[in-house]
């Protein structure tokens, strides 16, 4: 997908010149914290339940780049909030985060994540599932101990949307006659609903007014509808190495993303026979996903993907357009860059 170019540049909010955009500026800013998240993060996945650790370590030990709990922090401290209960919370989004991937490598029978193999490859589907609740329990109690009810309801609601949005792609999966708007339901459900939660909850500790608090979740919605999009283009631009997953996994399971969709809708009558042959019927070879690839080039499939993406990116940057200048501010304004750079 090189020589793709999708740039906020002329929207202003930019990394310096000549230096490519990053999540560090964020890191930077809320390393502190993030310090204090990844203790507690260790501290309770511990049980007396040996497997549960194993599991839960396998996949917190490998990192993951931390993008919604730095949300949660940074939109706090930009908001004025000087309590603590920022640090429990990201460390429950975090955990949210990680209950859904290993249920989700279930679900897509993926055998890769963050560059190692994907907990259910080496301890099955059944401890994955489990750990996956263990870790989602232990996520209601920190939300819990940080004591605030709205915050509560804000996040166990996008726990229950994830999961309408897993069980909606079910329904999408194998079939292209899914419209655009009903895969974006899935990405809104599926992914956009923890970045809006993560990015809200920072707001609602800090008791911000309702304009800042609804800021917010725009912002951490739009990121998260990008990030799904460009996700998706990269599954099939992208490179194994870099996403530490499989790339071409989304067409070896016929799930239905847009470029798939863009290909199939603007194809002609034998192409959309190649797509029905590899999506609803299974034959996904690697000959036919190099056919899927050239037809992605011939179609703009990937440009336009990340176009939409890039569209979203600039939603969420006006979101925050009307808070003062800050650091925290420019951080996150880079982090819609960084996210649409990931793809270039
Ligand atoms: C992966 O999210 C799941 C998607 C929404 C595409 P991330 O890319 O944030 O995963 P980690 O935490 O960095 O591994
Ligand atoms: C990621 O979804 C998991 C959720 C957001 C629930 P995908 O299945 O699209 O992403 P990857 O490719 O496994 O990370
Ligand atoms: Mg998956
Ligand atoms: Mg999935």
């Amino acid at each position: 997908m090189s020589g793709v170019v999708v740039s906020l540049e002329e929207a202003g909010g930019r990394p310096k010149k000549g230096q490519p955009a990053s999540i560090k500026p964020l890191m930077d800013l809320v390393a502190p914290d993030m310090e204090r998240v990844n203790q507690l993060i260790l501290s309770k996945c511990g049980s007396d339940v040996a497997l549960i650790p194993e599991v839960a370590r396998h996949l917190i030990d490998s990192g993951g780049k931390r993008l919604r709990p730095m949300l949660t922090l940074a939109s706090a401290v930009m908001c004025g909030y000087t309590g603590t209960h920022h640090v429990t919370l990201a460390a429950s989004v975090e955990f949210m985060h990680t209950a859904t991937l290993l249920h989700d490598d279930v679900v897509d029978e993926s055998d890769r994540r963050r560059g190692k193999l994907a907990a259910r490859m080496l301890w099955g589907n059944q401890a994955s599932v489990l750990v996956g609740d263990f870790l989602l329990g232990q996520a209601f109690r920190m939300m819990v101990e940080a004591g605030s009810m709205h915050a509560l309801d804000v996040l166990s609601h996008a726990a229950t949307v994830i999961a309408e949005g897993e069980v909606m792609q079910l329904g999408t999966a194998q079939n292209l006659e899914t419209t655009q708007d009903e895969y974006m339901e899935v990405v809104r459900a599926k992914t956009a609903a923890l970045f809006a939660a993560a990015a809200e909850v920072g707001p609602i500790l800090a008791g911000s007014p309702k304009s800042a608090i609804s800021a917010f979740r725009s912002y951490g919605n739009n990121l998260g509808l990008a990030f799904q999009l460009i996700d998706d283009a990269l599954d099939y631009g992208g490179s194994s190495q870099v996403l530490g997953k499989n790339t071409g996994d989304d067409f070896r399971e016929g799930k239905v993303t847009l470029p798939v969709l863009l290909c199939y809708r603007r194809g002609s009558e034998n192409e959309r026979t190649f797509w029905r042959e590899a999506i609803e019927r299974g034959q996904s070879d690697d000959s036919r996903l190099e056919e899927a690839m050239r037809l992605m080039r011939e179609y703009n499939a990937l440009e336009d993907t990340l176009a939409r993406a890039r569209q979203f990116c600039e939603l969420a940057q006006d979101a925050l357009a009307t808070f003062e200048d800050s650091a925290h501010k420019h951080a996150l304004t880079e982090v819609l860059e960084y996210s649409l750079m990931r793809a270039s």
